[in-house]
């Protein structure tokens, strides 16, 4: 990572967390071995792929277990107040002070919640889809078609950046802007740094990023009040929302803002390469998919099954708890592998296989319960957009057989770096 915090790059950026949440070791081959022997690990299951944890950077603060079923993670991520998230402000959260959605429990988030959920329920997000569309074919795919040749992770980086902080209202007119925004989220995030060596730097370029972004933000939501808080996107709706009995001010809007940021971007831009990756990987299914555009949403919800960005979730213990006869103390944190749940041969025929066309049932890339991603409805219409340009677009297109073929990888944050097509 660069030193200088300010000139960030937003590939240097996306590579350095990219980096620090990779790890080593296949964690669906640990998985996969745990859910048959045992569905309850002892300690910090994360550790041994050398990715940074709550458990680890809070070293020994306390007890920490992990979970693997599918009816295990689901009975955590669905009780909330047994299994509560205040602790991620101790964490990640250090970073912020101020509102944070995710490390809000009980009747604080429930408010929170519910004041946040109408912008991003289907009927507002379909109504940007015209507009979502047209970003991505005229900004970026349009311009690519004569050069017959991408990776398209170029476009993967950008796009899910330009749409969301348009969603969330900041000014459309400063492209360079969102991209210097999404590099300093990604600093942010990157500040978990566990190699010793790296870590006072990605710490110090955190708590810059973090006061960029908090003035940046500014900027933004002190002109938006005195244009008289309109506007149907994000800030808008903020400026003129009530949480907990009074009207947020400046410093609670642009702490809040700022903690969406890490939720919006990167999580669609790692969803994207995964799609795409098994998109081109599986036999046939780009010409059954070309030809019939009403299997995208299928190909979308398997992929988030198949290959979750985000491995695992973690919650605490407000009260004693068992799984499988190992008690759990109160004040303990239960490491809830999303990863292996959603791949749980108790309940999905043949786990390992990539198959659209199996039932629906719910798995947990999204989340479960209620801390479900707010923001899935969005990511979901921006990827179908995408998939379905990129299939209109790009006449024949096929992964690059002279470049090395897309591998989803990570133990922690789990997508594919690169992914090189032709077209003709
Ligand atoms: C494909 C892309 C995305 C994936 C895979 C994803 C995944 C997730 C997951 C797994 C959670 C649950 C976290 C937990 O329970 O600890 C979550 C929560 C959340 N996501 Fe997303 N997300 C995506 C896109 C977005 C977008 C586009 C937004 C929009 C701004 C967003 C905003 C949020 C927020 C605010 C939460 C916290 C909700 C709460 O605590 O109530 N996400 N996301």
């Amino acid at each position: 990572m660069k030193n200088n915090v300010v000139d960030l790059d937003l590939e240097t950026a996306y590579s350095a967390v990219s980096e620090t949440y990779k790890g080593k070791g296949d964690i669906h081959v640990a998985c996969r071995e745990m859910r048959s022997k045992s569905p309850v690990f002892v300690g910090d299951f994360l550790e041994q792929f050398g990715v940074p944890t709550n458990a680890g950077m809070q070293q020994g603060t306390r007890p920490t277990f992990a979970l693997f079923k599918y009816q295990d993670v689901m009975s955590v991520l669905r009780d909330a107040s047994t299994f509560t998230n205040g602790f991620i402000a101790e964490g990640l959260g250090a970073f912020f002070d101020g509102l944070i959605i995710l490390a809000m429990d009980g009747e604080q988030h429930r408010r929170v919640r519910a004041l946040l959920q109408p912008a991003f329920m289907p009927e507002t997000v379909n109504k940007w889809r015209d507009q979502i569309d047209e970003v991505i074919r005229e900004d970026f795919l349009e311009q690519m078609v004569p050069v017959k040749k991408a990776d398209l992770m170029d476009f993967g980086l950008n796009f899910p950046i330009r749409e969301m902080y348009a969603l969330m209202g900041f000014p459309t007119d400063n492209k360079e802007a969102y991209r210097k925004y999404a590099a300093w989220t990604l600093a942010m995030v990157g500040g978990n740094q566990i190699d010793p060596e790296k870590a006072p730097e990605a710490r110090r370029n955190a708590g810059i990023a973090v006061k960029l972004l908090y003035d940046a933000i500014k900027d933004v939501v002190v002109k938006r009040r005195a244009d008289g808080c309109i506007g149907d996107d994000l800030i808008g709706r903020l400026l003129r929302a009530e949480h907990e009995g009074h009207r947020l001010n400046d410093h609670e809007v642009v702490t809040f803002v700022r903690s969406l940021l890490p939720a919006a971007g990167e999580t669609t831009t790692r969803t994207f390469s995964s799609v795409m990756s098994l998109l081109f990987a599986t036999p046939g299914l780009i010409d059954r998919v070309r030809a019939d555009r009403s299997l995208i949403p299928k190909l979308i919800d398997e992929t988030v099954r198949y290959e979750p960005v985000s491995t695992f979730k973690v919650r605490e213990t407000a009260k004693d708890v068992e799984f499988h006869g190992v008690k759990i103390p109160k004040g303990s944190f239960v490491q809830c592998l999303v990863v292996s749940a959603n791949r749980d041969e108790e309940v999905f025929e043949n786990p390992d296989t990539f198959d659209i066309d199996r039932k629906l049932k719910p798995s947990f890339g999204f989340g479960f319960g209620p801390h479900m991603c707010i923001g899935q409805f969005v990511a979901k219409v921006e990827l179908n957009c995408a998939i379905n340009a990129i299939l209109d677009l790009f006449p024949n297109i096929r992964l690059d057989p002279d470049m090395p073929a897309p591998v989803i990888e990570g133990a922690q944050l789990r997508g594919a770096s690169h992914v090189h097509v032709i077209w003709d």
